[in-house]
Parts: structure tokens; sequence; C-alpha cells
């Protein structure tokens, strides 16, 4: 399975394709386009998400409602690029207006400078329109393909806000619970840390600054033997952290207990194995995050990744004017104090990404059945 993703953040459209899927996956549209309101959700969010309201469509390879086994396009039409068509038109653009939206004030934390100097660009529009976030929006529609690929072999993915900017969801909790994150206003479970993290972006809001923070994902019914040690390339945990990490503003990525078990004994980070009493094994733990030797191990995954503040703050950083190279006060388009809610159903979606393509890679299949069938006879 591969999948490619285009768009600017204010042109025309996001595309996706995916190549690969079998053929009578059933695809059901409403439940991407419900991951995509996740996406603009969440207490802490910019202007923009009250501009977009996003529905994908699928334009290629589903026929009734089942994959053809073609490549499924999907597409999410930009909105907003009624205001933008003068500037972001791919034929000639008004030169007022693009002179306007052009932006040489480079953001620190951006891609802006080093962007406009490796694009051999003047205008850092050339490079934000592809860097932005924005992207992630079709990637979360291609990550509910990949969900309902996956859901079909038994496998599901949760998650919730663990912490935002110090203030800690430190509760444990079952996969089944999961659900209920969705509901609450920064994504947390426990609802006394959801109303403190609520305070601390509103605060942050106030003085013209931003916050980030820790979502943990778990992956439910995964079965033993996905991904390999063979190769380094083909190890599931360099996968994920692959995948993860090429989300925008993503700083690290945990394996389970990962930082926490370096500063601990063996005795106490690894976990012993048992046989059961009908020829199989378990766990009585699962520290390793259902990961060893670069392989599923049968036991839940458990992931967790760090986002960095939003680096557009109101009250800007320093920096340089690139056009003139004198001082400047970094530009702040209408931006996001928190975005730790969506970042949830993002990383849900790369997640199913990485799992969909190493699970197909074992399993082959041209058919949803052939790919069931094998699926159910592994152990
Ligand atoms: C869901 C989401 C929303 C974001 N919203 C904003 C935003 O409104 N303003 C901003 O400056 N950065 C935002 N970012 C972060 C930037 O896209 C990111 O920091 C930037 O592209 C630089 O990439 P890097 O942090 O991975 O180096 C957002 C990131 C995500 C995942």
């Amino acid at each position: 399975m591969r999948l490619t993703t285009a768009g600017e953040s204010h042109g025309k459209a996001l595309v996706a394709i995916i190549e690969g899927l079998p053929s009578h996956l059933k695809v059901d549209l409403e439940k991407i386009n419900e991951d995509l309101a996740y996406r603009q959700s969440g207490f802490g969010r910019g202007a923009r998400q009250k501009i977009e309201k996003d529905k994908a469509e699928i334009l290629t390879g589903v026929r009734n409602g089942e994959t053809l086994g073609s490549p499924v396009t999907l597409c999410i039409y930009n909105k907003d690029y009624a205001n933008w068509s003068a500037c972001m038109s791919d034929g000639a653009c008004d030169t007022d207006i693009m002179e306007k939206k052009k932006l040489t004030k480079v953001r620190p934390g951006h891609a802006d400078l080093t962007g406009v100097i490796k694009f051999a660009q003047s205008d850092a529009r050339n490079i934000l329109e592809r860097a932005s976030a924005r992207e992630t929006a079709i990637r979360v529609a291609a990550g509910g393909v990949y969900k309902q690929y996956l859901s079909a072999l038994g496998v599901e993915i949760g998650g919730f806000v663990k912490e935002v900017c110090g203030v800690k969801d430190t509760g444990v909790y079952a996969f089944d619970e999961l659900k209920k994150a969705k509901t609450t206003q920064v994504g947390m479970m426990d609802e006394t840390a959801d109303a403190l993290a609520v305070e601390r972006i509103s605060a942050l809001k106030k003085e013209g600054d931003t916050a980030g923070g820790v979502v943990e994902l778990r992956v439910k019914g995964l079965k033993s033997g996905f991904g390999s040690m063979m190769t380094y390339a083909e190890k599931l945990d360099a996968r994920l952290a692959q995948g993860l990490m090429s989300i925008q503003a993503i700083k690290g990525v945990e394996i389970g207990d990962g930082f926490r078990a370096a500063a601990s004994s063996g005795k106490s980070v690894h976990d012993e194995i048992f046989a059961d009493n009908k020829g199989g094994f378990y766990r009585a733990t699962n520290r390793a995050g259902g990961i060893e030797g670069g392989m599923s191990n049968g036991e839940e995954l458990v992931l967790k990744v760090a986002m960095k503040p939003i680096p557009t703050l109101m009250k800007g950083l320093k920096t340089v004017d690139y056009a003139t190279g004198a001082e400047a006060t970094a530009a702040s388009e209408r931006s996001d104090v928190c975005a730790i809610f969506a970042l949830e159903i993002i990383a849900e979606a790369v997640v199913a990404q990485v799992l969909a393509t190493v699970v197909s890679e074992r399993l082959g299949g041209d058919t949803m059945q052939e790919a069931c069938e094998r699926y159910n006879r592994l152990p």
C-alpha cells in the first residue's frame, strides 16, 4: 500500500491517492468525515477551523460503497480558496494581492527561512502553504480508509491527551474507555485535568503565547509477528516512529515506557513471559508497549507523541525580514493556541496508515476476503 498526499493550505484542494487496497473493502465516508470534524475541534483552535468545515469526497477507486482494487483518490476542497484564488491560482495571479499576502518576516519554529533559501523563493508563502499542518486534513481522510481496512481484520486504534503544557492526566484507562476522550474539551479522559488544561490554554492565549502536549495512542487486536527484526527498515517501532515524526510539530515518539524505561533497572522494565493453559503465551505487564525486536508481540500497542507549542505567537517572536535583512517581529497569521485535540485523531490516522501497510505486506490478498482469511489463520 502506498499513500501520496498533495495540496497547498490555501490552494484549491487537498488530495490523497492510496494504492494497494484490496477489493471489497467497505468504505464509510461518514466515518471519515466524522474524523475530519474531530480534527477541527478541541479547545484552543484558531479562526480557520470555523471557515473550513472539511468534508472529504471520493473521486476514484470506490463503487457502490466498496473498493475496486484500483487506486482510491480522496479530495477535500479548501473552502477558503474562494478568498485566496487571486493569489493562489495556478494561472497568472494578481500581483498587488500577491504582494499583500507576501510573507518575509519569517517565523521561528517554521519551515519559512530554511525553505526560502533551499527553494530559492523570495516569498515564504511558497514554503508555508505546503509546510502547514493543513496537510494533516487529507492524511486524516486517508487514515479513515486505512482504519476501515484494519477494523475489518479486528484491529482498532484509540487514544487520549495525556498532557498539555505541564497539566497531566495521570489516569490508567482500558482501551474501550478511550472513546470518552473525543467528548472532552482538550481530549483528556480525566475531566478535572481537562478543565485545568482549558484554564492553562486560556491563560497562555491572554499572554499571546501557545501550548503543545502529549498524546497516548493505543492499538487493540493486532496479532503478533507484524514488522520484522530481519532488516532495520522492516522494524515496526522504527516505521511507526517515522510516520509519527512526519506529523507537523511532533518532536518525540515513545514506545511503551520509552524514556522512563531508560531511567529504571531491567527488573522493573521487561515483561516476563508466561504460558497459558491453551498452549499460548502471555505477559502480565506491557511496558514494552506491544513491540519487541521490531515485531508486534500480540499485546496492545502503546505509543506516545510529543507536540511542541504552536510556533506562531500572537505576540510575535524576534526574527529578520528576509527581504531587507532588518530586525522584525515574526508574522502572525490567525493561528491555533493549542491543537493537541486534533493531534490525537491525526496520530490515529498515521498509525493506521503504517499498520495497514505493514499488515498488507504480510497478508497480501487481492480481496478483503483473502486478507481476512489469512489474518484469522495467524496465531
Ligand atoms: C493540528 C496541527 C495544527 C497546527 N496549527 C498551527 C497553527 O495554527 N499555527 C502554527 O504556527 N503552527 C501550527 N502547527 C505547527 C506547525 O505546522 C509546525 O510546527 C511547522 O509546520 C513546523 O514543523 P515542525 O514543527 O515539525 O518543525 C500545527 C500543527 C498541527 C499538527
